[in-house]
């Protein structure tokens, strides 16, 4: 079994630099079906949720070239399967991406149901909704969703979502570029990634406005050609590295970033009394004193990034007071929790809320990442505890962190990848 084991109690010093967004490189690759003609991505981070997807592609019956580490050349021209293979797509979340990219190509999509980190009830009938507006009969079934326009190519249509929802607006958004006529996506998402990928579908052809507001329209076209298109820097990777500096300590540089996208955990931060400096495509990040409590409530864009959850907790289990978070986008983002008692934090939940009494310090301990954004959550509280931790289940985290072993040794952090027998036994109790 490979896991991460992280001698805490050192402060970080030096820089990091961000790589691209997972959330918007998961939607951009789908969306290179819809073009006839090669993208060059660049930008792309090197994690698992990517490289699955590039390999359903492929499985699809498209040309994918590696260029660099982090560039690929994507040709969709010569689509000739539209089976997408089961175990691969129900890995990951992004794979339901697929429906709306295939919908909009072909006026048909058969995609297995999408797996992804288990946050409570994570349905998909506001996808749906979208889909049918723009004249698509969809059944879910056998484990697939089945998608399909009687007239072989997708009309407009106007859906006013039931919720913000990250995945539906791109969703809809995909479906809608290659379509007859005009949609409207009101109470869209707005998050960065959303409008990356408006961005990216624009240069290549589309003609979509708004993204970014509440309210998208998608004037559909009969053809996007190829092009290239830069990633932008990914809103949460960073908010994990500055929330790391936060729990540990020390002094860093954060490089590749889009400051704007950072605006409200910049703000919590500096309510914590951690000292944040912007710069151009940088924030520098600072804390040697106590850690001050706060209040925090998840919210969708520009509020604070429900994906930025548990790094926060980490932190604040640390904080001089008690801190209150509510968890404003998912069912049941409190998994991490009892992992974090196990190092002698003070949490308890109720429902979406959970109070934070900080201690004085956090003792290491053998810990599991039972989710992506849990997972990285654990590493911080590593890095501040007294003593070693291992982490494991580490997949989660390598579906979403580009090397952050590596980062995070770059600025001094006691971190490495360990490999133990898998007949390691752990002793059941109760
Ligand atoms: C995307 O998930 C991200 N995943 C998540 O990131 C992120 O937490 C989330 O957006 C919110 O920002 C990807 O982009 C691959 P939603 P998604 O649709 O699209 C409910 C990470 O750590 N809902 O915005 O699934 C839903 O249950 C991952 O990188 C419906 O009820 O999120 C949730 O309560 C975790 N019906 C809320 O809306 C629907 O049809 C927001 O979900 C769709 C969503």
């Amino acid at each position: 079994m490979t896991k991460y084991e992280i001698m805490g109690g050192k402060p970080l010093h030096g820089t990091i630099t961000i790589s691209g967004a997972k959330n918007a490189a998961v939607a951009i690759i789908p969306a290179a079906l819809l073009v006839d003609g090669v993208c060059r991505i660049e930008n792309i981070p090197q994690i698992s949720d990517v490289s699955l997807l590039l390999q359903m592609l492929q499985e699809l019956g498209a040309e994918v070239r590696t260029v660099n580490r982090s560039t690929v050349d994507i040709d969709c021209s010569h689509i000739r399967n539209r089976q997408v293979p089961y175990e691969l797509a129900r890995k990951i979340r992004a794979s339901y991406y697929l429906v709306g990219a295939l919908l909009g190509r072909f006026g048909w999509a058969e995609v297995p149901l999408p797996g992804g980190c288990d946050l409570g009830g994570r349905p998909i009938d506001q996808h749906v909704k979208g889909f049918v507006a723009m004249g698509a009969q969809v059944d879910v079934h056998s484990g697939l969703i089945c998608a399909r326009v009687p007239e072989g190519r997708v009309a407009g249509g106007s859906v006013y979502l039931d919720m913000v929802s990250v995945g539906a607006t791109m969703n809809i958004m995909l479906a809608a570029a290659l379509a007859s006529g005009m949609t409207v996506i009101e109470n869209a998402a707005k998050e960065p990634h959303i409008v990356d990928l408006a961005n990216f579908l624009n240069s290549m052809g589309a003609n979509i406005m708004g993204a970014g507001t509440d309210v998208i329209k998608i004037r559909g076209v009969k053809r996007l050609r190829g092009g290239t298109y830069s990633i932008i820097p990914d809103q949460i990777e960073a908010g994990t590295y500055m929330a790391a500096v936060v729990a540990a300590g020390g002094d860093v540089l954060i490089q590749n970033v889009i400051p704007k996208h950072l605006d409200c955990i910049t703000a919590k931060l500096l309510e914590m009394g951690v000292a944040v400096e912007e710069l151009d495509d940088a924030v520098r990040v600072r804390r040697t004193g106590p850690i001050g409590r706060t209040n925090v409530k998840t919210m969708p864009y520009p509020g604070f990034p429900t994906d930025m959850q548990p790094q926060i907790a980490a932190a604040l289990c640390l904080a001089t007071g008690t801190s209150v978070l509510t968890e404003g986008v998912f069912d049941s983002r409190y998994r991490y929790v009892d992992e974090f008692r196990r190092m002698g934090a003070h949490i308890q939940v109720d429902g979406k809320v959970a109070v934070i009494e900080g201690v004085p310090y956090l003792t290491g301990a053998p810990v599991h990442a039972c989710d992506l954004r849990a997972g990285a959550a654990m590493v911080i509280a590593g890095l501040a505890a007294r003593g070693v931790t291992e982490v494991d289940g580490i997949h989660h985290i390598e579906r979403g962190y580009e090397d952050l072993v590596g980062k995070l040794a770059g600025v001094g952090a006691d971190i490495r990848c360990i490999t133990t027998p898998d007949n390691d036994t752990q002793t059941q109790v109760g």
